[in-house]
């Protein structure tokens, strides 16, 4: 049987096994990381939610070094407790887009509030979504909330939200780099993806990003950024 133990500090002694190796550095000047900054800003700036996505095809290769950049992010103790499900199968995504209408009919029918609705009416969102069968990949993003000492103890991860956030944002952020769009698509419930994809119970799937070019007459809301002083706190 598998029981929870918290992580215990079980020898207070100094681990003296620990390596440390230079840190490969490359300082640059103030000019250049103003320049450097606000280029990247300019970039991300560019970044929108794009719902419509073309079935055209893409290299895994770009696939694979995105997921890579992703597992990049800073985590809570170095555990990096992340997985990205890479979903490409044309049956898998038909049965993934199945459940996920499913899901979505009742909730745009019978389960979200008036308040919702009005708050998500911009995004020209329904319940149906092609995006999932449509998009070349499917990334469907999994937290692992514990881990697993010799088979029967479950070990807590340290800041799992924390870290599994961190690296969704770099995920988003290297999708873009990449010249691609996605959507940060969350169903709720949205367990049924630990099911289809058949992954262990210490894993949490987070959410779906389908990942693909837009199409050629792809639409977005008309909505603003806010503003410097608007998200800046100067102290
Ligand atoms: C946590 C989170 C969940 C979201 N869930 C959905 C979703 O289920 N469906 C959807 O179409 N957009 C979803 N969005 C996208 C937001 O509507 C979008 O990011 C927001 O309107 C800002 O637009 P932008 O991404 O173009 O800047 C989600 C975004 C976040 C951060």
């Amino acid at each position: 049987m598998v029981t929870f133990e918290t992580n215990k500090i079980e020898n207070m002694e100094l681990n003296t096994e620990n390596k440390f190796i230079d840190l490969n550095f490359n300082r640059k000047g103030n000019e250049e990381m103003l320049n450097d900054s606000e280029i990247f800003y300019l970039k991300m700036n560019q970044r929108r939610t794009v719902r419509d996505i073309s079935n055209d095809p893409i290299d895994p290769e770009i696939i694979k070094n995105i997921v890579l950049t992703a597992g990049t992010a800073p985590s809570g103790a170095n555990i990096q407790p992340w997985k990205f499900a890479v979903v490409s199968d044309n049956k898998l995504k038909n049965k993934i887009r199945l459940e996920a209408e499913i899901i979505e009919k009742k909730s745009f029918e019978k389960l979200f509030s008036q308040q919702k609705l009005d708050d998500i009416a911009f995004t020209g969102n329904n319940w149906e979504k092609p995006f999932l069968t449509e998009a070349p990949y499917l990334i469907v993003v999994f937290k692992e909330k514990y881990r697993i000492d010799n088979g029967t103890n479950k070990i807590a991860n340290y800041y799992p939200n924390e870290s599994i956030g961190l690296a969704m944002g770099l995920l988003f952020a290297a999708i873009h780099n990449a010249g691609l769009v996605t959507i940060p698509y969350t169903p709720h419930p949205i367990s049924f993806l630990k099911r289809i994809l058949d992954r262990p119970d210490n894993e949490a799937p987070v959410m779906l990003l389908p990942v693909g070019l837009p199409k050629d007459d792809a639409k977005i809301p008309d909505k603003k950024r806010k503003s410097i002083e608007e998200i800046m706190l100067n102290y």
